[in-house]
């Protein structure tokens, strides 16, 4: 694999390193630059989480190889608090509007609308809406993202939000002594949890951890850093490219004999071991399908691990990933909610978890997979919820 020098400025630091011809930006800014504000959700162009600047324009980073920023300009989350002591208006927005909870989207979030808001100063709630099609969060429901968003842009000082990322006020105003910013830093936010009836439900909180995740600082798993560097193993998914579909085979020899590779494992391997999952929450009654860590005979989901390849490097594991040949028979999937309560929508699992009546949680939830495998249908229950599982 060819290598090649680049030169990239990287929140106002120029940067310079040599990368392999196919080093993604994300990675590169990750991995080789330590900006861990940046988040690989997906790697596959969906999530927005990898969402940064790139010579002014938001690109998800995961899609972009370090080569092709080779002389551009890239800003991430970290360069808004780096603008002197001020809090940047949609990062006091997020705060002010709860608009977090892990925070794992929340730099894509940022960075994604700092360049709708510079567009377009004074969205509309439904153009908000749109413009953040490309990024995932799977906590907030969005409303309070689109709220933020909109709080910021009521603040008038979108159309300096450009000049925001490069050229730092000069007093801090809208932060407290504890870094939490009041509600003056934004137009529009709502009163003070304290002086509602209710303390918590339907309010806006502000957190101790918003600080850190509002900085493009969380430390999340994938954060992690061994000291050992070169002792550490890295491993690469296998994923379905459909959302129903059998699989007739599952071939590894190949990818098992590549170089770096210390195992391959399949669903078929973790049958008898640690599949299948229990489910965290269980109440008394409910339908459970049977989930497992990777699919076996069925994928239910597009984007269902099927193997994990292990390896010394990354790159190792990604290659062997590409090695691993899957027979597939496409299945007809239903994709919206409507066409799955019909009685003729195919069946998503036919699986299901063996509950006691009374089961509350994981530890009364005993996976009954022998019996449960050979079902035709789910359990018929009269004290039931009725719901039911079907793509
Ligand atoms: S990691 Fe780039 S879009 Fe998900
Ligand atoms: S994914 Fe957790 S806050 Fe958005």
């Amino acid at each position: 694999m060819s290598r090649h020098r680049v030169t990239i400025t990287v929140n106002g630091e120029q940067r310079q390193a040599e990368v392999e011809a196919r080093r993604r930006l994300v990675h590169f800014l990750r991995e080789d630059l330590g900006v861990t504000g940046v988040h690989v959700g997906c790697d596959t162009t969906q999530c927005g989480a990898c969402t940064v600047h790139l010579d002014g324009r938001a690109v998800k980073s995961c899609t972009v190889l370090a080569v092709q920023a080779d002389g551009a300009t890239v800003d991430t989350l970290e360069r808004l608090s780096k603008t002197g002591d001020v809090e940047h208006p949609l990062v006091a927005a997020f705060r002010e509007h709860h608009a977090l909870q892990c925070g794992f989207c929340t730099p894509g979030m940022i960075m994604s609308s700092l360049e709708l808001l510079q567009r377009e100063p004074q969205p509309s709630e439904e153009r908000v809406r749109a413009w953040l099609k490309g990024n995932f969060c799977r906590c907030t429901g969005y409303q309070h993202i689109v709220d933020a968003i909109r709080a910021a842009a009521q603040t008038s000082v979108a159309g300096d939000q450009d000049q925001a990322v490069t050229s730092p006020p000069s007093s801090r105003d809208t932060a407290t002594e504890g870094g939490a910013a009041t509600n003056s830093a934004v137009a529009g936010a709502p009163p003070s949890p304290a002086t509602q009836d209710s303390r918590f439900f339907g309010q806006p909180l502000q957190r101790r951890e918003d600080d850190h995740h509002l900085r493009g600082r969380g430390q999340f798993t994938d954060d992690v850093r061994s000291t050992d560097a070169a002792g550490t193993l890295h491993a690469a998914l296998l994923r379905s490219p459909y959302a129903y579909a059998r699989i007739r085979s599952v071939s590894v020899d190949r990818a098992r004999g590549m170089p770096g590779v210390v195992t391959v494992v399949t669903g078929a391997d973790l049958l008898d071991s640690v599949s299948p999952l229990p489910t965290n929450w269980v109440l008394p009654g409910m339908h459970v399908p049977v989930h497992r860590v990777l699919a076996d005979q069925v994928v239910r989901f597009h984007g269902e691990g099927i193997a994990v390849v292990v390896a010394v490097d990354a790159d190792a594991a990604a290659d062997a990933v590409e090695a691993i040949d899957v027979g597939y028979e496409p299945l007809p999937a239903v994709t919206d909610p409507w066409r799955a309560a019909q009685p003729d929508a195919p069946w998503c699992t036919r699986d299901w978890t063996a509950l006691p009546s009374t089961a509350t949680s994981c530890s009364d939830c005993r996976p009954t997979q022998a019996t449960t495998r050979r079902r035709s249908k789910p359990p018929t229950s009269s004290s039931a919820s009725g719901f039911e599982i079907r793509i």
